[in-house]
């Protein structure tokens, strides 16, 4: 597994991912195929001015993109956010990219207290909070793309005096 930042050619990983009702039925349900253009070029911008990390995982030998990991400020804090595409699933990626960003997050010491907001029902997010060193702060109704989900609010800290 290897990580890198998005780029242009991303855009069909962007698609799969965001306009698929089973991908995003924890994450406030399928994206409009038209607003995505949009969404990669905030990205990249991001990407530009370093303000947030969009990582892809890249599938080993394959080289195709298998998911992504994305930090970045949000009202305050500093969230973490993951997606595998299906037939890359069930292989440990999400969880080893997961802790890779975290290594990073550590490593440059501006994130501290990293959070992150898994719907309750999702088992392998829950999972990969658990075992990637979060902690569980406890319950949170958050809204997502204008619908209400419960999730588990986890926090882990990357501070260098962590
Ligand atoms: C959630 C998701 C990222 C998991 O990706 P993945 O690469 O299949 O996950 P992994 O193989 O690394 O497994 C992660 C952990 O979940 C566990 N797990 C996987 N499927 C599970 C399931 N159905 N029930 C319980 N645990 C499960 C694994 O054992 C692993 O545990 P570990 O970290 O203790 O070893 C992926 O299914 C996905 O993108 N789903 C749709 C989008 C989404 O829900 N994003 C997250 C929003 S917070």
């Amino acid at each position: 597994m290897l990580l890198r930042d998005v780029e242009p050619a991303d855009l069909d990983a962007y698609v799969r991912m965001r306009c698929d009702p089973v991908m995003m039925s924890e994450l406030g349900g399928p994206q409009p195929r038209e607003r995505i253009a949009g969404q990669l070029a905030r990205d990249l911008e991001t990407v530009r001015d370093d303000s947030a990390w969009i990582k892809m995982i890249v599938a080993g030998a394959s080289a195709r993109v298998a998911g992504t990991v994305t930090l970045y400020r949000q009202e305050g804090i500093s969230e973490i956010g993951w997606m595998v595409l299906p037939e890359f699933q069930g292989r440990g990626l999400a969880s080893q990219a997961v802790r890779t960003v975290l290594d990073l997050a550590r490593a440059d010491g501006r994130w501290g207290p990293i959070h992150a907001f898994p719907s309750t029902t999702n088992a392998a997010s829950n999972a990969i909070c658990r075992s990637a060193g979060f902690s569980l702060v406890g319950q949170e109704e958050r809204t997502f793309a204008g619908r209400v989900f419960q999730t588990r609010h986890w926090v882990v800290d990357t501070s260098a005096h962590a």
